[in-house]
């Protein structure tokens, strides 16, 4: 197995494995590894049914749990991440944000596999919230440090949100409920067990203020660390294929689905791993 570097900033592509033969323990450790590292790995050219594409799941990790979307019939922890050439309204994956961060124990990381891929367009970026942290002055990592940011699937999923009602338009089955409107909190900025890195852990999709802040203080933080977190200097973008599989750390990155390819159908199973508590 052989890591070549997607940018200078974090991301590789991983060449040398056949997935969809199994992984041994010895390779799984340096995937799990490689991933601490460098937060998004690519593997190209993979060959696998839903079920192969569980197993290597489960050789990972657990399953995470999934809130709000129908999974595939028969297959409880993989969803179909579909968009048809005609459809409208909002895409999914489209804003930046952390897989499920507002939930308790939100996923460690996250497989997507490619498909079905447009031609052109439907990448999707991520960005490296461990240079987001090491980036910030002393003076603002000794506030942020201490903090507590408040996550909340309200804006996507609850009543009112983008995907609060069930769209009979949309590909993905969606049902968003009033059970996305808990708040929970976990630390602005975390340590990664595997790396002992830490990372800033925010997002625009599901922080929705920070504890202990007046809302203006809260306000002026969160966007300050919105815009910080995403300057291009820190993002890797992932331009897919049918047969491309990537991993990502959702403890250390923020992604976003580029809504690029009207006219095109674009389908990918997901599987999301269970995650600890954030600290
Ligand atoms: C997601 O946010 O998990 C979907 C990303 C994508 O479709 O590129």
């Amino acid at each position: 197995m052989k890591l070549q570097a997607l940018t200078g900033a974090f991301g590789a592509e991983v060449e040398g494995l056949n997935l969809g033969q199994g992984v041994n323990a010895r390779d799984m450790q340096l995937i799990a590894e490689a991933l601490a590292e460098k937060s998004v790995l690519v593997f190209r050219d993979q060959d696998l049914d839903i079920g192969q594409f569980e197993d290597l799941a489960t050789s990972m990790g657990e399953f995470g749990e999934t809130p709000f979307i129908t999974p595939v019939e028969g297959h409880p922890n993989v969803l179909k991440v579909l968009r048809e050439a005609d459809e409208e309204g909002p895409l999914f994956g489209s804003g930046w944000h952390s897989d499920w961060s507002f939930q308790a124990q939100p996923p460690s990381s996250t497989l997507l596999y490619g498909v079905d891929i447009p031609d052109v367009g439907g990448d999707t970026v991520f960005t490296s919230q461990y240079l987001a942290y090491e980036t910030l002055s002393d003076s603002m990592k000794s506030i942020v440090n201490d903090l507590k940011g408040i996550h909340s699937a309200e804006r996507s999923y609850g009543p009112k949100g983008t995907f609060g009602r069930p769209d009979p338009k949309a590909s993905m089955d969606i049902n968003g409920d009033a059970s996305a409107t808990v708040h929970q909190l976990h630390p602005l900025v975390r340590t990664h067990p595997v790396s002992g890195r830490k990372a800033l852990f925010v997002n625009e999709v599901y922080t929705v203020g920070v504890e202990g802040l007046a809302p203006a203080e809260s306000d002026y933080l969160l966007s300050f660390l919105f815009e910080h977190s995403k300057q291009i200097g820190f993002t890797c973008r992932v331009r897919w294929a049918r047969g491309t599989l990537t991993i990502w750390d959702n403890r250390t990155t923020q992604h976003f689905a580029i809504n690029d390819y009207a006219g095109s159908r674009r389908e990918m199973y997901r599987i999301t791993l269970a995650g600890e508590q954030p600290s």
